[in-house]
């Protein structure tokens, strides 16, 4: 699923917005159909899978650029459990859960930086989109890659990880998650 307009040389890096910025917080709008193709929206999908990379996060969703609309950029890294998801940018996603299981695991966001948390997620999804050109997407995401999915798409919707956990017990700083959670002792502050 690479797009050829994903070439990110051009991009821009832009600013990624903290929770207290109000867009966070709304629901975005859908993508007009005559912005499909168009120089602006090819453009975002590139900046935000720079802006992604150089902030090293999985996913990036338009609101987290004070952009209210419901496109994002995410990836996934190659894992024991599954292969590599090249960069991808979804514009207008329709997502379903496949199943009921749901599974937990540890998400961070970009726009709360420093903390991580214990998130249920479903583990199956189908996903409709459409790439920044218009042409329709549509494929299963499993583990990890419905992880990511379902926290980007959330944040189309206004929503944030930490409204998604059952119990702000694991709730961590990146610090001392890698500390006491990964046993994984940093040397930074
Ligand atoms: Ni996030």
């Amino acid at each position: 699923m690479v797009d050829s307009h994903l070439d990110t040389d051009a991009a821009r890096r832009l600013e990624v917005v903290r929770l207290g910025h109000p867009t966070l917080r709304r629901v975005a709008d859908a993508v007009p159909e005559q912005d499909f193709g168009s120089g602006r929206l090819v453009e975002l999908g590139r900046d935000l899978v720079r802006t992604m990379f150089d902030e090293e996060g999985v996913g990036l969703a338009a609101p987290q650029v004070a952009e209210g609309l419901r496109l994002f950029a995410y990836w996934v890294p190659e894992s024991d459990d599954q292969p590599a998801v090249e960069p991808t940018v979804l514009v207008n996603p329709e997502i379903r859960p496949v199943g009921e299981a749901r599974v937990d695991g540890w998400e961070g966001c970009l726009s709360i930086p420093e903390l991580r948390g214990i998130v249920p997620r479903f583990e199956r999804l189908k996903v409709k989109a459409q790439t920044v050109e218009g042409e329709p997407v549509s494929f299963t995401a499993d583990g990890f890659h419905a992880r990511v999915i379902q926290h980007e798409y959330d944040h189309l919707d206004g929503i944030v990880f930490l409204d998604r956990m059952t119990s702000m017990e694991s709730l961590a700083f990146e610090h001392e998650w890698q500390d006491f959670v990964l046993g994984n002792p940093t040397d930074g502050p």
